[in-house]
């Protein structure tokens, strides 16, 4: 929790334009990476990677963390983009994005191939980290084992577009839910077990775009349903999604304060008078609570959020 680092936005910018590169650079979206996959028509896979390499290497990125989604291991790109990428800009790079990943050898492919590059480069083998998309019923049904496939892994990401063709879910749009069923969220499985794997083995869990770029009350409703669920933040394809769904991965004041007067409390009440359960504000808290509320505290810090009241025993 010390080394907490919102994840809240994640903005998607295609490789192959220059233009989106270069805008992105100022854009508060606490992540940020360059696609080569699905935004990039087959034809331009080649010259895209050449742009995305010069892109990182021509600067502006000081103090983001930027990432490029590669071509999928199954793919007659893959090698290239890994090797390319990061062999020509590896040190601009947090991540590597690995989508439709189906089996953990996938992960082990990308693990073995980043330490081969890494070496040649003289460089700390093990920094650049490894996202996983899980987009398909194959990459759902072993998602427990990709999450344990490398020490490298730092986020399992769901991918709503390519899971609900996978399904056969009747679209309107990616994460838009699905006309004709009601009475539940259509993405509420694959969410819980996406991110029941992921902290399973300590990583991220990040959810995937909702692609009506017009829809900021659907967006909202998106991203406030999966960072109620517990995820840490949500991709972006627009730069005018960027502030909705900062918006719903920060706690609101309340919630914040609430935190910080449990933490103190917990702390006030187990040290001063050796007790484990107490009551504040007429709701019982113990150590389980203290956990919870450290959560949204250090999710509250890191957004800029600062308290107006201060524990006093007995309240
Ligand atoms: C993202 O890659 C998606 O398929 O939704
Ligand atoms: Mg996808």
């Amino acid at each position: 929790m010390e080394t907490y680092r919102p994840r809240r936005t994640c903005l998607a910018v295609p490789g192959s334009s220059p233009r989106f590169i270069a805008k992105a650079r100022g854009l508060p979206a606490d992540e940020l990476f360059l696609d080569l996959e699905d935004a990039v028509a087959p034809a331009a896979k080649d010259e895209a990677r050449s742009a995305v390499v010069a892109a990182l290497n021509s600067g502006g990125w000081a103090g983001k963390d930027v990432a490029v989604r590669v071509n999928d291991a199954t793919t007659r790109w893959a090698y290239r983009d890994v090797a390319e990428v990061v062999g020509g800009a590896g040190r601009h790079l947090a991540a590597i994005v690995l989508p439709k990943v189906t089996d953990p050898r996938q992960i082990a492919w990308l693990d073995l191939t980043l330490g081969q590059i890494e070496r040649d480069a003289g460089a700390a083998v093990g920094r650049i980290a490894i996202d996983a998309q899980i987009e398909d019923a194959a990459g759902l049904a072993a998602v427990e084992a990709i999450a344990a496939a490398s020490p490298r892994l730092r986020a399992l990401v769901f991918g709503p577009a390519d899971f609900m063709a996978s399904v056969g879910m009747r679209p309107l749009a990616a994460h838009a839910q699905s006309p004709g069923y009601s009475g539940a969220d259509a993405f509420h499985y694959p969410l819980m077990r996406i991110l029941v794997a992921a902290r399973a083995h300590g990583l991220a869990a990040i959810d995937g775009p909702y692609l009506v770029i017009g829809d900021l009350d659907g967006l909202a409703r998106s991203a406030s349903a999966a960072a109620a669920l517990g995820y840490d933040g949500k991709w972006v394809v627009h730069p005018g999604q960027i502030a909705t769904v900062n918006e719903a991965f920060t706690p609101d004041q309340e919630s914040y304060e609430r935190a910080e007067l449990v933490l103190d409390a917990c702390e006030y009440y187990a040290r001063v008078e050796g007790r484990g359960a107490a009551t504040l504000g007429g709701e019982m808290i113990d150590e389980a609570s203290r956990k919870l509320a450290l959560v949204t505290a250090v999710q509250g810090r890191a957004a800029g959020l600062r308290r107006g009241r201060s524990f006093q025993p007995g309240s």
